[in-house]
């Protein structure tokens, strides 16, 4: 007889490297992600301008019990007796056809978990329902791994899944019960960032009675503009191969922040920059967000580093793969694999297409009476609107390849015929109060006021 060493593993050191390294919040989306998956497998109009819409999900915090529930197709029975409860993803086709998130097969387990150690999963698809049951000492008992599943009568109107988690661990309790306002806001402006895209095509999220609303994801951009001159419009760029399509939309949020404006900010809890920088979106969900680091470009190449002067200047790019294994994300999803082939491809643009809206903050920022009257109609405009604004004629072929395309914007310049320079120096804060009162009768004018007052003093006082 052969005899063998045990390798089976035990629950309680499974289920901790499991849940250690994901925050609740995380843990939740990853709840969430799965109800976006399970739209993706039941509607029919995938292809719609609004294919999330009409189906739903609920989170709620109630009778100590974590509770999510969901209208999005439900688990099949055999999906459910197979595969959709176990540690790992034993389908790796399992949905090859569709532009899903779900990967490893761990997400739901994992954030059952992190909650709590007990739980119910009910579950309704169009042809029958079933109820996974687990107890709240299956960590702790014996090498019984299997839950029980017990076929029930439909219970929901329509097919959908609903899971509930007891036994909450006492640090959840705190942040879900105790914590729940700051907790609530938190969780709330994770969703509203992470599900932009997926909210924007329909999709409901409700958390604790009250709707999530999007963040939008807008740059300015003047969609009656018929000139081809010079003007603010932003950087495109579009790739499609076999199994991959990119688009990248860089352009400003708004007019370049003045010195005073940026000083002031420092003493503000939220600061117009929190926003700037560059979003990344593999299939409709929201990976990074307002990213100012050397993973997107900022400080690396030819970009300077990220700094408040760039705080206008926001950028979009998106992946979509029906194979979600080729988009270029970590393991945890919530993270670029900056390794990635399709990414480094990407990268190349994204720095590119931010290089020409720094060097235009560069090139105006002595010149900001001028630069106002170019802002004048344009308007905050929804990446994917201003993209389709653009013909498709305008846009040039990358390194020969037909498969990528650009559109590169002609910025204004400034005049240069009659240079400007910028006067930077401290002062004496007494002196300049003086100043401010002597010139203005107000002692809180700005710095960059009194400075330009006296200046042009001497000025005329040269020309008289
Ligand atoms: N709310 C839901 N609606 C429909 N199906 C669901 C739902 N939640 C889970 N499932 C099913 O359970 C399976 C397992 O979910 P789980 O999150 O554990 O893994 P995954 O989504 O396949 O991969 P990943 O670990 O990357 O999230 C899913 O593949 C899906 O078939
Ligand atoms: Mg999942």
């Amino acid at each position: 007889m052969t005899e063998t060493a045990s390798v089976f593993p035990s629950k309680q050191f499974f289920v901790d490297m499991l849940t250690r390294d994901i925050d609740l919040p995380d843990a939740i989306i990853e709840l969430l992600d799965n109800c976006v998956d399970g739209t993706l497998r039941t509607t029919k109009k995938r292809h719609a301008k609004e294919p999330y819409k009409g189906f739903w999900v609920n989170i709620e915090f109630k009778e100590g019990k974590f509770i999510i529930s969901d209208n999005c197709g439900g688990i099949s029975r055999e999906r459910a007796e197979t595969g959709a409860f176990a540690m790992g993803n034993p389908d790796l086709e399992h949905d090859s056809h569709l532009p899903t998130f779900g990967m490893y097969g761990i997400g739901m387990k994992r954030a059952i978990f992190k909650i709590g150690r007990s739980a119910r999963v009910i579950s309704q698809t169009a042809e029958s329902a079933f109820e996974v049951t687990i107890e709240k000492d299956w960590v702790d008992n014996g090498e019984e791994w299997d839950w029980p599943l017990t076929p029930i009568d439909k219970p929901f109107t329509e097919p959908g899944t609903v899971i509930e988690i007891g036994d909450l661990h006492e640090y959840i309790q705190r942040q879900l019960f105790y914590f729940q306002d700051v907790f609530i806001n938190k969780l709330r402006d994770l969703m509203a960032t992470h599900y932009t895209v997926i909210i924007g095509k329909g999709f409901q999220i409700t958390l604790g009675d009250k709707p999530v609303k999007r963040q939008p994801l807008t740059v300015l951009f003047n969609s009656r503009a018929r000139k081809q001159g010079p003007r603010i419009i932003p950087y495109i760029y579009k790739a499609e191969t076999l199994d991959l399509k990119v688009r990248l939309v860089v352009g400003l949020l708004g007019p370049t922040p003045t010195d005073d404006e940026l000083e002031e900010e420092l003493d503000l809890p939220r600061y117009r920059g929190e926003d700037a920088g560059w979003t990344i979106i593999c299939n409709d969900h929201v990976v990074v967000s307002g990213d100012k680091t050397e993973l997107t470009g900022w400080g690396e190449i030819c970009v300077p580093r990220y700094q408040g002067q760039f705080s206008a200047i926001f950028g979009v790019v998106e992946f979509e793969s029906l194979d979600s294994r080729k988009l270029p994300l970590t393991t945890t999803k919530r993270g670029i694999d900056p390794s990635s082939y399709i990414y480094d491809i990407a990268k190349t643009m994204m720095i590119e297409g931010t290089r020409l809206f720094t060097d235009f903050t560069n090139q105006w920022k002595n010149y900001r009476e001028e630069e106002e009257a170019l802002y004048e109609k344009l308007q905050p405009t929804e990446v994917g609107k201003v993209v389709a604004k653009i013909p498709e004629s305008d846009f040039i072929e990358v390194r020969g390849h037909q498969w990528e395309k650009k559109y590169l914007p002609n910025l204004p310049k400034p005049n240069e015929k009659t240079p400007k320079r910028q006067i930077k120096f401290a002062y004496r804060q007494l002196e300049l109060w003086r100043l401010a009162e002597f010139l203005f009768e107000d002692e809180d004018t700005p710095a960059s006021q009194v400075g330009i007052e006296c200046f042009n003093r001497v000025l005329r006082e040269i020309k008289r």
